[in-house]
């Protein structure tokens, strides 16, 4: 396989990470990009530090002259943008902030490459949150959400995603970019942000396992429990990421289980797992819940199937073990 170079932008986070690992065993050399801090935020990747072939950058998107810098440097085959501010709740309490990297951000990226790269391919990280309180109907009256699904985002992140979304079509149809978004349904691992509410179930039980089950250990505080959601395993997503960049021409794609779950059966299915019973440790918070939900989310990903060939291989309940087990 030829030497590729990718840049990846949020290499601290859980994409970024798994990403990255299957780019460097893909024979890429990934220029990896995270914003500057002042404690060590590397733990996803410490294991790639000493390949050669990942070369640490510091990068803020929402510096559009350190973006263009970037991009003029590397002028990368493949361009990778996993980095936002991408918690659905804190996008109520910080929504400008919100704006500004996961919209303003993405509009600096696609400037820099249609100035100073304009062969390199985009992908851009969108979103299932996109849809918010849509949804279309087969006949059997199953619902779902594809690519023809119409937009109807309930947050300040579904709203800023929308609108990058929207940018890169502008930037694909009026500059000929190769720049393409994945429309991608929640998607979990051991390497999950804590405050996901997969993550967040997960961490309780662990840590209220190690207490030795200890009565003083705090209550887990959880918000609504009736959301549906398609939980899929992030190792899948990232090769479907690669895979539309590997494609003749640039296309969005749903990326989906096609199943859907409550966060009650998540609950109920992590902690049976271990034999606990949730009604014994959780406590519902009002506050946990959002000014504005999306109730329902389940995709149908016929044509990445189709056309990406691309299938998931983790299941619901393999995902729940493995990030037990981890
Ligand atoms: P994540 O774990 O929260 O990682 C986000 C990354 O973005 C972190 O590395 C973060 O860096 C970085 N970042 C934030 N603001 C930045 C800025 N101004 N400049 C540079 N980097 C910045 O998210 P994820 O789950 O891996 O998701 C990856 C992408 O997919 C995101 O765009 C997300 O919105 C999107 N997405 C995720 C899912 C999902 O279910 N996971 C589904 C659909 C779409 P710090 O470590 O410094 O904070
Ligand atoms: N975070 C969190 N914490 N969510 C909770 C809690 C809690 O204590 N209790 C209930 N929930 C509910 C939320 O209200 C939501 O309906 C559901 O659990 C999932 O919440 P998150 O895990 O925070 O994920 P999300 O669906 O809002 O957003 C994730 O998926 C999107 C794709 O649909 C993020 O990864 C986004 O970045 C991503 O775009």
């Amino acid at each position: 396989m030829t030497k590729k170079t990718a840049i990846v932008t949020g290499i601290t986070g859980q994409d970024g990470s798994y990403l990255s690992e299957l780019l460097l065993q893909s024979n890429y050399t990934v220029i990896a990009c995270r914003r500057r801090s002042s404690t060590n935020n590397l733990e996803r990747v410490t294991h790639l530090l000493d390949d050669p072939n990942f070369i640490l950058t510091e990068f803020d998107l929402t510096d559009p002259s350190g973006v263009y810098q970037t991009i003029q440097k590397y002028q990368p085959d493949e361009f990778y943008n996993l980095a936002a501010q991408s918690h659905v709740g804190t996008s109520f309490k910080q929504p400008s902030t919100t704006f500004e990297i996961n919209t303003v951000g993405v509009t600096n990226i696609l400037e820099g490459i249609r100035h100073y790269s304009p062969h390199t391919k985009l992908y851009q990280a969108s979103t299932s949150e996109m849809f918010g309180r849509n949804y279309s109907t087969e006949t059997d009256g199953k619902r779902y959400q594809n690519e023809k699904t119409e937009m109807l985002p309930q947050s300040p992140y579904g709203i800023a995603k929308l609108a990058a979304h929207n940018m890169v079509e502008i930037y694909r149809s009026g500059y000929n970019l190769f720049a393409c978004c994945g429309i991608l349904f929640n998607h979990e691992s051991p390497r999950r942000g804590e405050n996901f509410v997969t993550q967040k179930i997960v961490k309780w039980i662990k840590d209220y396992i190690a207490s030795g089950k200890s009565p003083d250990f705090p209550k887990l505080k959880l918000g609504n429990l009736a959301a549906h959601r398609d939980w899929g395993h992030a190792k899948d997503y990232v090769r479907a990421m690669w895979m539309m960049l590997q494609q003749e021409t640039p296309k969005d794609y749903v990326i989906a289980t096609g199943e859907t779950h409550s966060v009650q059966e998540f609950l109920d299915l992590a902690f049976k797992s271990v034999q606990l019973n949730p009604e014994d440790h959780v406590e519902i918070d009002p506050d946990l819940f959002r000014p504005a939900e999306v109730e329902y989310l389940c995709g149908d990903p016929t044509f990445a199937n189709n056309d990406l060939g691309w299938n998931p291989q983790v299941s619901f309940k393999g995902l729940i073990q493995d990030m037990l087990e981890s």
